[in-house]
């Protein structure tokens, strides 16, 4: 993708002038350009996330906001070999999979970001909502184009377990897990959920993209999780404080490490997502696929193995031994 250096220096001479008011006219002097070009830069930042406040008769002045998200942050703290991947930014949007599925219909055939710092419509597995409150968490969907069948692709949600994992350890202090077969879990709270999408061509099944989306709680809510999950639900940065760039370089974090195994050989991941799981050996209650009640229709087992394709092989209390490749599976506490 090609560097708009035009309003790279805008930014620079915003950031140079964050304490005050700098006017149109005096950018456009500055860099030797017009009114509407520095106006075209301003709208391209906010675009690209940057807020930038503007007052009539004052001019313009960037907004200093801690932990903000940026694509002009994020691309800064990207690997080398991702810095040519679209990142698209937003404040406030319903479902950052809803617009990495737009940017897949369109059929462009290259990797797409999409970063929010609050979801108003922000969906979880299982058609149930995912908590996603502004100064919370961050929100962000990779659009993709595997050349790979449906089913393989399904490996790629591991992938992506590892991959956030990975990048929180080496952006925070802390160490986590994953319990099968997508969420993220520290403390023994989930911190992070991952839901993925991927759509079929009808005239041959073949993939046509993939949409995978990532939730993370950085931070607790000012009011605490809502009652439905408050029994579950946990953040990385619980016992409090605020942390500048944080959700620029975590994002960044994860998607170098994502399109390094992704561009690599995806399939040597799973011994890395073994290892990071803590299911094994524990006793689980397996709900069918599509619901999850624990009063009914559940069945008792015990996590065995995590298969080769990512299946947990579980062994029910007559014996039985079945490798589940849907469904939910919650760990029994005694
Ligand atoms: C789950 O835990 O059930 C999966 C949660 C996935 C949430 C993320 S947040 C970014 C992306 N946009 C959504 O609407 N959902 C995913």
């Amino acid at each position: 993708m090609k560097r708009n250096l035009t309003k790279e220096s805008v930014l620079a001479i915003l950031k140079d002038n964050s304490t005050r008011y700098i006017s149109g006219e005096e950018i456009a002097e500055r860099l030797f350009i017009t009114r509407s070009a520095v106006w075209k830069s301003i709208k391209t930042l906010r675009e690209d996330g940057m807020q930038i406040e503007a007052i009539s008769n004052k001019g313009y002045r960037l907004v200093d906001e801690i932990d903000g998200i940026s694509s002009i942050g994020i691309k800064a703290k990207l690997s080398e070999e991702c810095k040519d991947i679209a990142i698209k930014c937003y404040e406030t949007v319903e479902s950052t999979n809803d617009i990495a599925n737009e940017w897949g219909r369109l059929g462009i055939q290259e990797e797409c970001v999409v970063v929010a710092q609050e979801q108003t419509k922000g969906r979880g597995r299982r058609g149930r909502e995912f908590y996603s409150p502004k100064d919370t968490g961050l929100y962000m969907s990779l659009c993709l184009f595997p050349e790979t069948d449906a089913k393989s692709a399904t490996l790629l949600t591991c992938v992506t377990a590892v991959a956030v994992c990975r990048a929180l350890v080496e952006t925070t202090s802390i160490n986590p897990e994953i319990k099968w077969v997508n969420d993220i879990f520290y403390n023994d709270r989930k911190i992070a959920g991952i839901l993925t999408e991927a759509v079929t061509s009808i005239e041959d099944g073949s993939l046509s993209y993939m949409v995978i989306g990532i939730g993370i709680n950085l931070y607790d809510p000012i009011k605490g999780f809502p009652d439905a999950i408050k029994k579950i639900a946990g953040s990385v940065y619980s016992k409090g404080g605020i942390k500048d760039n944080m959700r620029n370089e975590l994002a960044a974090s994860i998607v170098s490490n994502f399109m390094r195994i992704y561009r690599e050989d995806w399939s040597q991941i799973i011994d890395e997502y073994r290892k990071k799981s803590f299911l094994i050996g524990k006793t689980v209650i397996v709900h069918p696929a599509g619901r999850i009640d624990i009063n009914k229709d559940n069945m008792y087992a015990k996590a065995i193995a995590i298969d080769d394709e990512c299946h947990l092989v579980v062994e029910y209390e007559n014996g039985k031994v079945e490798a589940l490749s849907t469904g939910e599976v919650s760990v029994v506490k005694y």
